[in-house]
């Protein structure tokens, strides 16, 4: 096989980003936008000692399950990998994907139930983030093309809100009346390179992510803005001038409107800042974060440790029926919302928020928990990297009661709970399947939450209890 190559192939299986699988010549060839049963005409782009890459240019048999996308960008845009498949199958693709990674990747056999939906599976994006690039087009704004920096432009998004289009036509305005300069990361230089917007409850925090404080024009933004976003809306501007992927610097400055808004979800009240974590779509979330609340079912014996907590919305809910709860989270301005949400919910004297690592801070609070003979059950929900081992060994050291796990990366899921039950283990700094091996926790529930419909993305909740 070589690149380049025109071939003909039929698709057998079903990559972990969703893409269709073919075997050809002793090589696996990943080909996105494949799908199982399809047999296509496709080109060879990339050929490594361990597999091949190919592009599809044909599909001579259609799956029954493709259909035709609505979005104009989709293929181009990195953001959604689905959209040509149907809703129905789309749920099975991402259940079938939680099992597989349990399979390879922890040696366990796991029942995946059948995944929660969202009460819409287009519009559903409470969050939306622009990168605004310098091309030799000029100054553009739009999404990533998968893998890559390469800004594909676009006036709307069909999987966010309805604000997105007058969003970006008021900001592709300003940057045309005043010949504004998107990013360059060759040179790290430009004027405004990133515009992200959220949403709580029909309140929009819009931030432009700029290289000097001194934004030109930023007086005509705000009007701009004003005339063309029907929502109540709050202006800051976020300073990073480094040479950096990571997409907001140290300062924020606040330059109108309310500095948080108020939501509500399942009968707590909370606040949300221009920084804190907010789960993308509010429909699955208030689903899962009520599954969550059902299976913890603590009670008054029992401490819960919610780690990697956000703006403390989760902890406030599986607080009220136990002993004491305790929220662990990175970002200063969540904890502060979060710290806010448990007094105007009447949880201050129920929940300790901890600023820090959970690396750093879980070990130490079960072990002074569990000397005071408390139950424990711990909630880990972190960021698509996983849990850091010290915090897997500290659960493990501690034998907590029940651990759920919400994971937005089925691998790193799979990982954590193959250490956490033992069907894997560290050995020389290295992740090993163990030989033989006594589980030190029954997996009670697998079960998928849709949170990002029309992309491979998945939200998995897991309850693991120990076994006795
Ligand atoms: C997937 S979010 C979950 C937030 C919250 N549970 C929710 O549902 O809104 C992960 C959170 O972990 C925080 N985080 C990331 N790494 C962390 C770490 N090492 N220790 C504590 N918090 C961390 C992030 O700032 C983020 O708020």
């Amino acid at each position: 096989m070589v690149k380049n190559e025109e071939r003909v192939g039929l698709v057998v299986g079903l990559g972990a980003n969703g893409e269709g699988v073919i075997k050809q010549d002793g090589t696996i060839i990943f080909v996105p936008f494949a799908l199982v049963g399809e047999k296509i005409r496709f080109k060879v782009l990339k050929v490594t000692s361990k597999c091949a890459y190919g592009k599809v240019l044909e599909v001579l048999t259609p799956a029954e399950m493709r259909i035709r996308p609505d979005c104009p960008v989709f293929g181009k845009c990195g953001g959604c990998q689905l959209q040509h498949v149907k809703y129905i199958n789309q749920l099975k693709i991402k259940e079938d994907t939680i099992t597989t990674c349990f399979k390879k990747i922890a040696a366990l056999n796991v029942e995946v139930k059948p995944t929660v939906k969202g009460d819409n599976c287009f519009r559903y994006r409470n969050k939306l983030q622009l990168p605004v690039v310098d091309s030799p087009k000029g100054t553009l704004i739009g999404f990533y093309a998968e893998n890559s920096h390469r800004v594909v432009p676009i006036d709307d998004c069909l999987i966010n809100a309805l604000w997105t289009e007058s969003i970006i036509k008021a900001f592709k305005q300003f940057v045309e009346e005043l010949d504004i300069r998107g990013y360059n990361e060759q040179t790290n230089s430009g004027e405004l390179r990133e515009i992200t917007v959220k949403e709580i409850k029909g309140n929009l925090i819009i931030t432009a992510v700029v290289l000097s404080e001194n934004l030109r024009g930023l007086k005509r933004l705000i009007e701009i803005l004003k005339e063309h976003v029907k929502y109540k809306f709050s202006f800051y501007l976020n300073v990073n001038d480094k040479a950096t992927n990571v997409i907001y610097g140290t300062k924020f400055i606040h330059v109108c409107g309310p500095k948080e808004f108020l939501g509500d979800m399942l009968g707590v009240k909370y606040k949300s800042g221009v920084q804190s974590f907010m789960q993308v779509n509010n429909s699955v979330c208030s689903k899962l974060y009520s599954t969550v609340r059902d299976i913890v079912d603590a009670d008054n014996q029992t401490v819960v440790i919610d780690a990697y907590s956000g703006a403390g919305l989760m902890t406030a809910l599986i607080s009220k029926n136990a002993k004491k709860a305790f929220g662990i989270e990175i970002v200063a301005e969540a904890v502060e919302c979060a710290n806010a949400l448990a007094i105007q919910n009447g949880l201050q004297n129920k929940i300790t928020n901890y600023l820090g690592k959970c690396e750093d801070l879980l070990p130490g609070i079960i072990e002074k928990e569990r000397k005071e003979n408390s139950k424990i059950c711990v909630v880990l929900d972190p960021p698509r990297k996983g849990c850091d081992i010290k915090v897997i060994d500290a659960i493990i050291k501690s034998g907590a009661d029940k651990v759920v796990y919400v994971s937005c990366k089925p691998s790193t899921l799979a990982r954590d709970v193959g250490l956490l039950v033992g069907s894997l283990e560290v050995i020389n700094g290295e992740i090993k399947k163990s030989e033989n091996y006594e589980p030190r926790y029954s997996i009670e529930l697998v079960r998928p939450f849709d949170m990002f419909a029309q992309t491979k993305h998945v939200e998995t909740l897991v309850l693991l209890q120990k076994i006795r």
